[in-house]
């Protein structure tokens, strides 16, 4: 057996030098030809992110021949690629095809494996194999080693030993994960934490203490107020510790941090000094930071929730992963043998989830409810989710299309005309209506600005150490009228100053942030005049641009209590106005709010001012049915 196989891929090989510059260009257009070849550099984005990924493509579109060879290509493969076959046959001509295709020699850089015949060799980066070699490997081999990426393909057969197989390459891959490149030790609190942030800060100084020699600490937290609590705190003990003991420096990361302060966590404190980061999950995966030695993981995390009884979209800290624990941990011990302290006990951590839950079953649905019944799939519930949402997210989603008139006839909706233009906008369906009414309210300019605005990362930027000087230096944008119109200020007053630079530093403005509102607005701006809507501007008097966000956001209104809270009107729980609101202070009211995040308490971000017959204007049906007819003024 061994022996023709060699002899056939002597004969291959025999082609492959033979092969003229005619052949091998042919070949080069037949792989750019493949349907494959037009999501390439896509696909190899979204492979990067993540260390599983499931590639679902039609048969002959190239993903078991081209998939290896891009990573390769790419340079992104340091070891080998191994890529498994129920079938021995199949195993040997993939080798033989790709072999061809980069014109090299089966047993060289490309190889396959069946039993009784190994052609591979050192130089082997490419290795198809049938299931049972992959399987027998590991026996030798748990951690596979030899392997950066394993593509486990027809997996859809679910044969026996492609099944057996996921289970083991998944434990192989967890437990490198936890290997990381060094020992690494995990501790867990004995008790149940209450207050995690505290504890953190406790966890810190203890281990400081304990181990003063050097060796850098990374500290999970969720959000930037936390964060920069915690740093605050951080710097008031450091400066009355025992003088016997090693200087701190602490730093706070998140994304809402101006990009060279985020730099400064990758500057290596000076000699005998500790480096203290304070982060949110980015450095759990999109960062890496050198030199850190010691992680305390909170065990928490910020994530959108959507609540579909109240209709509240909420970005809240929820429990982290295991998954998100286990790369937390592999953040230490990069370099040196690390320490990982987990601020909960080991029986809260067996019952965290698996892996992080799929946003599609957390958040609401309007939108992708909207574009399937775009599609004609108008049995939604019907239809063949991959982590199918709870059937009252979908629900809720679909009376919450019912409320904005885009369709009608629950359960099998269907889509009102409103509805369907609704479908050409890249928008929640909120705001795909505040668009749509603007065009009749002469003030679609404005609307489009604000609309913007919102769809971008805060253009706001608070330094921790100059919060009173930021918010000064942008009083003068602040409107009576609420967040949004102030937005549209800055917008304004951005473009006046042409984009400058000065004029960004100088209001504590993000420039990036206003570029990118500037190139999402010219993007939508463009889709409507397509969709034939007049663009026109109302000036100064911006009254009808709150009415239309008004009759997109009514679900979303609140209204002041005698004791000056706020209770939200769809279903009377309590908010508060965000202190960093432009009505923080004159709390009209009845306000609508397109952002709710919850910390200590659940604050109205972006806020305007309405007048309630705007409200019940818009949605009779809504207000009488939901008995809210007694809005007062
Ligand atoms: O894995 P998938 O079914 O997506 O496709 P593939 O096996 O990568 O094959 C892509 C194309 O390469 C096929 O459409 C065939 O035309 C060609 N191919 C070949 O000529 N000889 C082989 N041994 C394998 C593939
Ligand atoms: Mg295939």
């Amino acid at each position: 057996m061994a022996t023709t196989a060699w002899s056939q891929d002597k004969h291959l090989s025999s082609v492959n030098l033979a092969m003229s510059a005619q052949q091998r260009k042919d070949l080069q257009a037949f792989r750019n030809r493949l349907p494959i070849f037009s999501v390439k550099g896509h696909l190899l984005t979204e492979i990067q992110k993540v260390k599983t990924a499931i590639i679902i493509g039609e048969t002959g579109s190239g993903k078991t021949t081209q998939i290896p060879q891009y990573l390769y290509e790419r340079g992104l493969i340091s070891k080998q690629i191994a890529v498994t076959q129920p079938r021995r046959v199949a195993a040997i001509s993939l080798a033989q095809r790709v072999a061809t295709e980069l014109g090299v020699n089966v047993g060289g850089k490309v190889g396959y494996c069946v039993r009784f015949e190994d052609v591979t060799s050192p130089e082997t980066k490419i290795k198809f194999m049938t299931d049972g070699m992959m399987l027998r490997e590991t026996l030798l081999d748990p951690l596979l080693k030899r392997y950066s990426v394993i593509i486990l393909d027809e997996a859809h057969e679910r044969t026996v030993q492609t099944d057996i197989l996921f289970g083991v390459v998944k434990a192989a891959q967890r437990k490198r994960t936890e290997q990381g490149h060094h020992p690494l030790k995990v501790f867990y609190t004995a008790q149940t934490q209450s207050d995690y942030m505290f504890a953190s800060i406790v966890t810190l100084f203890q281990l400081h203490k304990e181990n003063p020699d050097r060796g850098d600490v990374l500290i999970f937290l969720t959000g930037q107020d936390e964060i920069d609590a915690a740093v605050k705190m951080i710097r008031s003990v450091a400066r009355d510790l025992d003088h016997s003991l090693p200087r701190i420096t602490v730093y706070p990361l998140y994304a809402a941090l101006p990009s060279h302060q985020q730099l400064k966590v990758f500057e290596p404190a000076p000699q005998g000094v500790r480096k203290v980061v304070v982060s949110t999950n980015i450095a759990e995966t999109s960062v890496t930071i050198s030199g850190i030695k010691y992680v305390i993981d909170s065990g928490r995390v910020k994530a959108k929730v959507y609540n579909p009884n109240s209709g509240l979209d909420l970005l809240r800290v929820v429990q982290a992963s295991k998954d998100q624990c286990i790369q937390r941990m592999g953040r230490a011990g990069r370099e040196e043998p690390g320490t990982c302290y987990r601020l909960f006990t080991e029986r809260e951590f067996e019952r965290f989830r698996d892996n992080t839950m799929p946003e599609i079953q957390r958040s609401n649905l309007a939108s992708v409810v909207l574009q399937l019944l775009g599609l004609g799939i108008t049995r939604v519930f019907d239809f063949d989710f991959i982590d199918p949402p709870s059937e009252e997210l979908l629900s809720s989603a679909l009376i919450e299309l019912q409320q904005l008139g885009a369709v009608e006839g629950i359960p099998d909706a269907d889509l009102t005309p409103l509805g369907k233009q609704m479908l050409a906008y890249p928008l929640v369906p909120r705001l795909a209506k505040v668009l749509l009414l603007a065009s009749t309210h002469g003030c679609l300019e404005e609307i489009l600005t604000i609309v913007s605005m919102l769809s971008v990362d805060s253009v706001m930027v608070n330094p921790t150490n100059k919060k009173d000087e930021a918010q000064a230096a942008r009083d003068k944008f602040m409107s009576s009228e609420g967040d949004h119109i102030t937005l549209l200020n800055i917008f304004r007053a951005h473009k006046a100053a042409k984009s400058s630079k000065q004029f960004c530093q100088c209001n504590f403005l993000n420039g990036r942030n206003l570029s990118t509102a500037t190139s999402v607005r010219k993007q939508l701006r463009d889709i409507c005049t397509r969709q034939g809507l007049e663009v026109t501007s109302c000036g100064r008097t911006t009254t009808s641009v709150r009415k239309c966000l008004a009759a997109g956001f009514f679900m979303s209104a609140a209204q002041l209590q005698k004791e000056g809270e706020y209770l939200t009107l769809a279903s009377n729980e309590p908010v508060s106005i965000h202190p960093s609101s432009a009505l923080a202070r004159s709390k009209p009211a009845v306000v609508i709010y397109t952002e709710l995040v919850k910390t200590t308490k659940c604050y109205m971000r972006d806020v305007s001012v309405v007048d309630p017959s705007w409200l019940t204007e818009a949605a009779t049906d809504y207000f009488r049915r939901k008995r809210l007819g007694h809005v007062n003024t």
